[in-house]
């Protein structure tokens, strides 16, 4: 199958999915979401894992030119898609490896939060950069990454938008790798996943998913609705359009 914003490779049992809009920062469109669903789709009976990555970014985000004059119905079906696909990694039957580089913000982060395994180049720049416009996370910014920083770290990094070095996202634990070259240490580890017995490797993302904490699906549903209420603030419409305005000029 041919996407518009990927490129898919398969090499020694492991399948990558690289991002393609590297001139956007890879920010996250609808059909880019829905591109990388249909893609893990496609992998999952026969790939052992799963890479994804952008080669100069991970992402910078949502693609915040969506967001011009939406409805908070809208809105709230946006965060649903992402939602969707975090899921999906957090329950595919075969480990996903994120490799981070570049920036990797928001919508961006957060879906890498849903990886199983986060390879971190050193000059990556990570954050929750969305309360300047007016809105909260959108793919479980406030669900997943307090469950994995802690409460305070996570609202550090979510009410101050501040970007943080790559050095200090492995101080949060945000990621679990640091790396020169991130992905290439992503093939090593897949690899290494790979030659173990592939019915355990599935079996025990199963048991560790089950340990961890089963409102997730209830609570990022809750985060979801939360930003959609968000888009019928004037100040949101205001500050995202001012956002599309200085990048349009
Ligand atoms: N949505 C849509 N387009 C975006 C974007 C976003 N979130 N972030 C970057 N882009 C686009 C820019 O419009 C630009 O496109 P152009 O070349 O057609 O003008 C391109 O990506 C490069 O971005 P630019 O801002 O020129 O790069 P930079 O190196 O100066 O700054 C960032 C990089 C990431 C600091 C800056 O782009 C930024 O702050 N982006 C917003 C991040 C954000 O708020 N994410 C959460 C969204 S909910």
């Amino acid at each position: 199958m041919n996407f518009e914003t990927l490129e898919i490779e398969e090499k020694n049992g492991t399948g990558f999915i690289y991002f393609k809009r590297e001139d956007k920062l890879n920010t996250l469109t609808v059909q880019m979401v829905d591109e990388i669903l249909q893609a893990l789709n496609d992998m999952e009976n026969h790939c052992k894992s799963v890479i994804v990555g952008g080669k100069d970014n991970f992402s910078a985000g949502a693609d915040v030119f969506q967001f011009s004059n939406i409805a908070p119905e809208e809105a709230y079906e946006f965060h649903r898609k992402l939602n969707k696909l975090a899921l999906y990694f957090r329950e595919y039957p075969r480990p996903v490896i994120s490799f981070l580089n570049g920036y990797v913000l928001g919508g961006g982060l957060e879906i890498s939060l849903s990886t199983d395994i986060r390879i971190c180049s050193r000059s990556a720049v990570l954050g929750q950069p969305e309360i300047a416009l007016g809105i909260n996370a959108g793919a479980g910014g406030n669900v997943i990454l307090p469950s994995i920083t802690g409460r305070n770290r996570a609202l550090y990094m979510i009410l101050t938008g501040e970007k943080i070095s790559a050095k200090t996202a492995y101080e949060f634990g945000l990621v679990d790798i640091l790396a020169d070259n991130a992905v290439g240490k992503a093939i090593e580890t897949a690899e290494l996943i790979n030659s173990m017995p592939e019915k355990a490797v599935t079996l025990a993302k199963r048991a560790v998913n089950n340990s961890a904490n089963n409102d997730i699906v209830k609570n990022l549903d809750y985060e979801a609705a939360l930003f959609g209420i968000l888009f019928s603030e004037k100040e949101t419409k205001d500050r995202i359009n001012n956002f599309i305005d200085r990048k349009i000029k």
